[in-house]
């Protein structure tokens, strides 16, 4: 692990997928908070990147290796922090994959490597972190599940939408299990952002008609996401247990007839 201590306010916080989108900029607000900021990526030459800009505006930040599919990488991961820190204070599980395929066609293969990364993925980490939390009795653990989790959004999510209504089942489960301990566990839920993620998958159709459906009219930002995500994770947050928070311009409020 590459790293650097200078701003750090002696809590770590491990963001998966933190390399990029919504998970890199919930490291940058973490970090201006004085957390040093593990990125837990597959992409480590993106983490790297990642690391490396939060280390030049003076934060403190490291980039770890680590495939969330894989319950070896998950484990050697948290093993590593373990040593280096010996704390994990704040877990954010980004890291998440989707495929858009029709429901009567989609492939076993994406739907289950769609489900292990995305919810197997989340349960792991959080079993890990937990452990390095529960010594503390103090943790924050946030889920990043989404919309899709929440409504139907379009055709084709039979694999992702399964995955984040899971990944909100699982934060209930692990938010009833883990208080005792000191440690809440929340979920965002974001509506469309631009990120990396949706640069691929949305086509300009498909963004006019999500626009259309938004109350306000626009895609979200990763900023707004993540202010959600570092509430969360704050101290203010402590009475804040078990709950899915939509950060979606009023997506899921709305009901019928046009705006
Ligand atoms: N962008 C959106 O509109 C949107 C909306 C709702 C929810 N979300 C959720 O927010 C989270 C982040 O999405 P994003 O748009 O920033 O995605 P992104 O694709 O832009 O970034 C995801 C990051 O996760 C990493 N990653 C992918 N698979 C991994 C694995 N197996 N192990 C470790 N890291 C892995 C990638 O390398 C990348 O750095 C995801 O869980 C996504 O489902 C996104």
């Amino acid at each position: 692990m590459e790293e650097t201590q200078r701003k750090s306010n002696g809590r770590v916080a491990v963001i998966t997928g933190g390399a990029a989108g919504i998970g890199a900029e919930v490291g940058e607000q973490l970090a201006a908070a004085g957390y040093h900021i593990v990125i837990a990526d597959l992409d480590l030459a993106a983490a790297q990147a990642t690391a490396a800009r939060f280390q030049g505006q003076g934060h403190a930040a490291s980039a770890l290796q680590m495939n969330v599919a894989d319950a070896q990488s998950i484990a050697a991961g948290f093993s590593q922090i373990g040593q280096e820190f010996g704390r994990c204070d704040v877990l954010v599980n980004s890291a998440g994959i989707a495929k858009v395929l029709p429901f009567v066609e989609y492939p076993l293969d994406i739907f289950q490597s769609t489900m292990n990364v995305n919810v197997t993925g989340s349960m792991l980490c959080g079993q890990h972190a937990a452990r390095l939390m529960i010594p503390k009795h103090w943790g924050r653990i946030v889920n990043i599940a989404s919309v899709a989790g929440m409504r139907a959004v379009g055709s084709g999510r039979t694999a992702y939408g399964t995955s984040k209504g899971a990944v909100i089942a699982l934060t209930r489960q692990m938010a009833v299990e883990l208080c005792p301990h000191g440690i809440t566990v929340n979920a965002v839920a974001p509506g469309p952002v631009d990120t990396p993620m949706t640069r691929v998958l949305h086509t300009d159709k498909f963004r006019e008609e999500y626009t259309r459906a938004i109350p306000m009219k626009r895609y979200g930002t990763t900023a707004e996401i993540a202010s959600a995500v570092t509430y969360l994770a704050s101290d203010g947050a402590s009475y804040v247990n078990g709950i899915v928070l939509p950060v979606d311009g009023g997506f899921l409020a709305h009901g019928a007839g046009s705006i």
